[in-house]
């Protein structure tokens, strides 16, 4: 129930120790339908047997997250997608074979088996097999596909470390095991296989660039494409379409170039008088802005470095106390794609060009 404690049990699992053995309970309370979180490669994760139209609704429930939104069902074998999908396109198996265990989510035609409380009323069901160990051996234990959103209250930046699901979460969920930091830091990419060509519902680490080497067609939804989402095109993963990643304070995202960036940071830092201002800065940038609070995102040199810190970093502002904050803005290419997509998310589509 909304608001009702319980106590929420923390598994550290970050020393590569008994795996099996300590997570026996963690498998017994999703049996039970409770709710696990756990890592991922690419963020933590909160989980529910995602077959027990019981146990989903709290995962609903502890996130407030709208029940229109469907998730993502978590499996360890390939052979398990059987059972839950009408029919298995060829594309798919090409894919699993060069992307699974791995950051990558396929949309199929769901089975009956699958509830509609899962899938958020659709036909279609999202299957991921994660890489991590600990996610791997979890969902082997527990025997049933895991249904898992992003750990994060609905509508916050997903979680990174196992303390961003404590401060969402805690006495709210049965248990939290904690793998330390996830590698990507960014969630998966999802991939729609339903219909004659590919299309990427969300960007993700798994690149447009990666997809088409693989598979050789594949398209991007308009409504991922378009900056004005929502009001040009309905986004086929429903999840696309809320505010999310967001921090407590206003944001807004500075494109142009690089230096101009920087000028008109910290001419608009000068102006809010009494406010607590923020940058989100890099490596190379850091140094530069004149803000009570500046933090580096990574390297431009990498963007992976970029997709592993930005979460934390905006959980960072919020903790900091940042009531205004500056971004500075990415190459859209690759990953870049990406890490654009959930920095415009996190800043409402706040984009000022200069
Ligand atoms: O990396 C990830 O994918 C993480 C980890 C925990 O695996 N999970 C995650 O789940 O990001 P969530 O619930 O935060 O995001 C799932 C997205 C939502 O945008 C949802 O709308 C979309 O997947 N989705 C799920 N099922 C779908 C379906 N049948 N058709 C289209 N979109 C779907
Ligand atoms: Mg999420």
């Amino acid at each position: 129930m909304r608001g009702s404690k319980m106590k929420t049990e923390y598994v550290d699992l970050r020393e590569d120790k008994d795996i099996r053995e300590r997570l026996k309970k963690a498998a017994e309370i999703i049996k039970d339908g409770g709710l696990v979180a756990f890592p991922t490669e690419t963020v933590y994760g909160l989980g529910a047997n995602g077959l027990n139209d019981e146990a989903v609704p709290k995962i609903y429930e502890a996130k407030g997250r709208p029940s229109d939104n469907p998730l993502i069902l978590h499996i360890s074998e390939f052979d398990e997608i059987k059972s839950l999908v009408k029919e298995i396109p060829n594309i798919a198996y090409v894919l699993a074979d060069e992307f699974w265990p791995g950051p990558l989510t396929m949309v199929f035609n769901k089975s009956d088996i699958v509830p509609y409380r899962t899938t958020g009323g659709l036909e279609s069901v999202a299957l991921r097999m994660p890489s991590n160990k600990i996610a791997r051996e979890f969902i082997k234990a527990a025997g049933v596909p895991v249904a898992a959103p992003s750990a994060n209250s609905s509508g916050r930046p997903s979680p990174t470390k196992a303390s961003h699901v404590l401060k969402d979460l805690e006495g709210r969920i049965d248990m939290v095991i904690d793998g330390g930091e996830v590698d990507i830091g960014i969630e998966s990419t999802i991939v729609d296989v339903t219909g004659e060509v590919p299309i990427i519902l969300r960007p993700g680490f798994i690149t447009e660039e990666m997809l088409l080497e693989a598979i050789g067609r594949v398209e991007v939804d308009e409504a991922v494409k378009s900056l004005v989402q929502g009001l040009d095109f309905k986004p086929k993963a429903p999840g696309m379409k809320y505010r999310h990643y967001a921090p407590y304070g206003k944001m807004a995202i500075y494109k142009g170039d690089n230096k101009k960036v920087i000028e008109v940071i910290n001419e608009e830092i000068k102006k809010q008088i009494g406010k607590k201002t923020a940058v989100l800065a890099t490596d190379e940038t850091k140094d530069l802005y004149e803000a009570d609070i500046v933090v580096s995102v990574g390297s431009r040199q990498s963007a992976k470095s970029i997709a592993h810190n930005l979460f934390n970093v905006l959980r960072k502002f919020d903790e900091m106390g940042a009531e205004m904050i500056f971004s500075e803005s990415f190459d859209e290419n690759k990953l870049g794609f990406a890490i654009m997509n959930r920095l415009h998310k996190s800043a409402g589509y706040n984009i000022i060009n200069v």
